[in-house]
């Protein structure tokens, strides 16, 4: 097996992306023709960013997991599709075959049947990361259901919001998970989100942990007794459900700058064809390697590029359950050597956490079966880089930075591996099909280098042209969508990314310009963080902002007028980081608090975040005009009082 659109030089690359952009159309059409489709498509591409209404391959009929499994099963369904290495490095890995993977979904999508899902409901997945997670997963869209995963550290109530926005009946969770010396009660944390959720009518549990669950009568099943029953009844193969090209596969929730997460909605096959062309060229793919994708399959990264896109490809899958730095900072390179891990891919905070360990965890690693690292999530210092070429790469590995987004689907800017140039720090071109511009404030495509950027353009990172794995809509407001991404610049895509652009062609991110935070490759709404601090009895008003952190990237910075009749200012510290946790989960914790008196505020009584957020960088005297202020003077004393 190999892949017809995997790109092999840097002329065929400047190639294909000249086809892509000239005529995207019959790009993508001449890429959807490798998968396997029930019924072709109508129309390649409808679009446009006002509504916005974007289809691709609309009309066009398939079921992705025929394309993530079946279609595998006779030319090699005996090979790995995912292998699990637990949290304990003394329990045994699991390895499932594609054929092994085929029957497991087809038995869950029985069950999901049983118990009374259909094509079109959404099912809420909140797992740890064990392989019944991907097979949920993939049960789901057998069937034609909507999955929609929550990320395991999340609290009771964001599960309980994100029930109620996607109005979802039927849950999947586990008893427990590990995570490293820690064992999280997940049924516990569903039964609190269930208390003001009874529309859930059932709830689907994997033992894992064995923790002391209580199981509610008529509403909760063991996974277990529900697969028994499906083997009883001798049930085996589950034809997969005919599918629309655009019909939803998942909603996947993430922060923006409002104080609600938004569901993002992602389609069949606009989805499958990205991920797997990304996969495919950005980390080179070859049939038989072992990928190793080290995110939570919580997140988007996990969904694309641990399930999907490997997936799809017809690839090998490593999942791993536990976390870096545990029984030791050695974990990950034990893994890449237990498995001859060939790609690597993961987050700089992994990187600069692993680099704080210095290079004793590295002793006795062979790391010689590596032939690829990636990174993901956030901008990569480039000492962090520098360190990963050289210690885990030994400098003989391309080493990937891929740009995107849980919008996007899959990667838009990155170097291909060994095939485009990389430069440390750069994510460097975009992929065929994506058209990347950016702009001033006004929307105005910027020509003009920035004296201020060393001669570099910078502005709004901003895509002018759909591709497959665009965002479709935020679930159930569709209003939001435009708003958050397709208002701000009449006629494109804004991503919410500062980016700079070098004479080559090559971009840099630079962050995020928008209210959004991005800790440890995490996204968290500055607002959604306010919203649960003021939450607090003891808390009037607050203001959250980032601040660079050695480790995650940025650090949470909340300054809070607290109510000085409310006790002791300790205590509520604690208990403003106990609310935190209780509303979004322990991600969303600020690092520093410092109560203050008042906040800076304009006449208009909008807070002055950018003087906010100077301060907190540890910049004292020079934060711009301060001229419109209602009370200058509260400036100075949070300096005074500055952490
Ligand atoms: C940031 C994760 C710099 C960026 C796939 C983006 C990056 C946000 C990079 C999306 C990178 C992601 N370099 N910044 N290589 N990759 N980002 O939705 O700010 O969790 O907008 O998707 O992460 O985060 P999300």
């Amino acid at each position: 097996m190999s892949y017809p659109y995997q790109i092999t030089s840097l002329a065929q690359y400047e190639a294909e992306y000249k086809r892509s952009v000239n005529d995207p159309a019959a790009f993508w059409a001449g890429i959807a023709g490798h998968f396997s489709w029930r019924n072709q498509w109508n129309e390649v591409l409808n679009w446009n960013f006002t509504e916005p209404k974007i289809e691709w391959f609309k009309g066009g009929k398939l079921n992705i997991t025929e394309n993530c499994l079946d279609r595998y099963l006779e030319s090699h369904g005996d090979q790995p599709a995912l292998i699990w290495e637990p949290n304990d490095p003394e329990e045994h890995h699991r390895v499932l075959t594609y054929r092994n993977l085929y029957d497991k979904v087809c038995q869950f999508a029985h069950v999901l049947r049983n118990n009374g899902v259909k094509k079109g409901d959404r099912v809420c997945i909140y797992m740890g990361m064990i392989p019944e997670l991907p097979i949920a997963i993939l049960a789901c869209a057998r069937l034609g259901a909507i999955h929609s995963v929550v990320f395991g550290g999340f609290s009771a109530q964001s599960i309980a919001d994100r029930l109620v926005d996607a109005n979802a009946e039927f849950i999947v969770t586990c008893d427990g998970a590990y995570r490293g010396q820690k064992d999280i009660p997940l049924k516990s944390v569903i039964d609190d989100a269930l208390i003001a959720c009874r529309f859930v009518k059932r709830v689907i549990v994997c033992t894992r942990t064995r923790t002391a669950v209580s199981m509610i009568k008529g509403r909760d099943v063991w996974w277990e007794d529900e697969i028994k029953k499906v083997e009883t009844l001798g049930l085996k193969d589950f034809p997969a459900e005919e599918m629309d090209a655009e019909d939803p596969l998942f909603i996947l929730y993430t922060s923006g700058s409002t104080g609600k997460p938004k569901g993002v909605v992602h389609t069949i096959a606009g989805y499958m064809l990205f991920t797997n062309y990304t996969f495919v060229n950005v980390f080179q793919y070859k049939p038989g390697e072992i990928h190793f994708c080290t995110a939570d399959i919580g997140w988007i990264t996990g969904h694309s590029y641990i399930l999907y896109g490997p997936l799809s490809a017809g690839g090998t899958s490593l999942m791993f359950e536990g976390i870096p730095t545990w029984p030791d900072a050695g974990r990950f390179w034990d893994i890449v050597d237990k498995f001859k891990v060939n790609i690597l891919y993961t987050a700089p905070t992994a990187i600069r956490s692993l680099m704080g360990f210095g290079e004793a965890p590295l002793k006795d690693k062979d790391l010689g079966s590596l032939r690829i690292l990636g990174t993901v999530g956030e901008p990569i210092n480039e000492e962090a880089w520098h360190w990963y070429d050289e210690h885990i790469g030994k400098r003989r590995c391309p080493i990937v930075d891929t740009w995107w987004q849980t919008e996007t689907s899959g990667v838009l800017i990155s170097n291909l591996a060994g095939i485009t140039p990389a430069k440390p720090s750069w994510a460097t071109l975009p992929l065929p099909g994506i058209q990347p511009v950016l702009v001033d404030e006004k929307g105005e495509e910027i020509t003009e280098a920035s004296a201020e950027h060393g001669g570099l353009l910078s502005g709004n990172l901003c895509l002018k042209f759909p591709w497959p794995g665009i965002i479709r809509t935020t679930y159930g407001d569709h209003e939001r969508c435009r708003n958050a991404y397709f208002a701000t610049y009449p006629g494109l895509y804004f991503t919410g990314d500062g980016a700079l652009k070098d004479q080559n062609g090559f971009y840099r991110i630079t962050g995020r310009v928008d209210d959004v935070l991005n800790v440890s490759g995490h996204r968290i709404g500055t607002a959604e963080v306010e919203n649960a601090i003021n939450m607090h009895a003891g808390v009037i008003e607050s203001a959250v902002v980032g601040y660079p952190h050695d480790i995650k990237g940025q650090g949470i910075y909340a300054y809070i007028i607290h109510d000085v009749h409310h006790g002791d200012p300790e205590h509520t510290r604690k208990d403003i980081l106990a609310t935190v946790t209780r509303i979004i989960g322990a991600i969303a914790k600020p690092d520093k608090i410092q109560f203050v008196k008042g906040l800076p505020k304009t006449r208009s009584g909008k807070i002055m975040r950018r003087i906010l957020r100077k301060i907190a960088e540890g910049e004292t005297s020079n934060l711009g005009d301060t001229s419109t202020l209602l009370d200058p003077g509260v400036v100075e004393e949070i300096k005074e009082g500055k952490l």
